[in-house]
């Protein structure tokens, strides 16, 4: 039998008080917290492992001694003088004396963490501003993103058109990928599938953008006047209803994809090739 409101214990409220009464933070008593705080452990193991694959500065590139072209999507493009011979990305900054990766995620990174769907989760899980809906906000005051440093927020838009062009770097990586180096032949590895999936969702993700969608259908009072922006509106919202889940999934698989290259170029596993 299901409960009734007149049979639920009755709990106080204050109007104009926090959320859920001075004595507590929600009402609600569904398990609000589960989403948070898997969010916070993901992203929390993200930081962590990147920060050590980035600061590891070795195995990043799988070369002709292994008869293989791949490259971890950390350190692409590789743009120092330090990068291992195969590596680099054709522009040589010689000045740079630290890993090439801390240069080459300044665009990527900026781009995730600008995105309208990771400040949803990122302030709800590490901000707790608030960590669920109907649930007290972590701290007292609320500024939103009218001011610094948060309405830097605001350069999604930019950071948008910089990823694109990791997107097509990303690309021919993936299409290097069918290289074979030493016989010149072409073929098809694990590695090869590894880095076009990469290459594939950072493009989905980056189209499914919210920026990108109002790109093409913001600003228009008739769509009857603008039938290839409707068009292209058209083809990317259903992408765009998949967002969250796209910046998970390519999250997930620019990690695995540096992983698998690591791991190649330490020798801890071989590169099989299918075809
Ligand atoms: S809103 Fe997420 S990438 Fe633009």
């Amino acid at each position: 039998m299901s409960t009734t409101v007149e049979q639920m214990k009755p709990i106080p409220v204050t109007l104009g008080g926090a959320r859920g009464g001075p004595d507590q933070r929600t009402l609600r008593r569904d398990r609000w917290w589960a989403n948070p705080s898997t969010t916070f452990v993901f992203l929390t193991a993200f930081v962590v492992y990147t920060t050590w694959a980035v600061f590891q500065n070795a195995y990043y590139y799988v070369g002709g001694a292994a008869h293989r072209d791949l490259i971890s999507p950390f350190y692409s493009p590789c743009l120092t003088a330090s990068c291992v011979p195969g590596a680099h990305g054709g522009l040589v900054i010689t000045w740079w004396m630290i890993s090439p990766a801390i240069l080459t995620l300044g665009g990527p990174l900026s781009f995730r963490f600008t995105c309208y769907y990771y400040r949803k989760a990122y302030y709800r899980s590490f901000w707790q501003s608030p960590p669920g809906c109907g649930v007290a906000d972590g701290h007292a005051r609320y500024t939103g993103e009218t001011r610094f440093p948060l309405i830097l927020q605001n350069i999604h838009r930019y950071t948008w058109f910089i990823a694109l062009i990791f997107n097509v770097i990303l690309t021919i990586d993936a299409i290097m990928a069918f290289r074979l180096p030493g016989d010149g032949g072409i073929g098809v590895s694990i590695g090869t599938i590894v880095l076009v999936l990469n290459a594939l969702l950072l493009w989905v993700y980056s189209l499914s953008c919210h920026w990108c969608r109002h790109l093409c259908g913001g600003n228009v009072n008739r769509f009857s006047e603008h039938p290839i922006r409707h068009r292209l509106w058209k083809l990317l919202s259903p992408l765009n209803h998949y967002h969250m889940q796209f910046a998970w999934v390519s999250l997930t698989w620019v990690a695995l994809a540096d992983v698998y290259v690591r791991l190649v170029a330490s020798g801890w596993i071989l590169d099989h090739k299918l075809f």
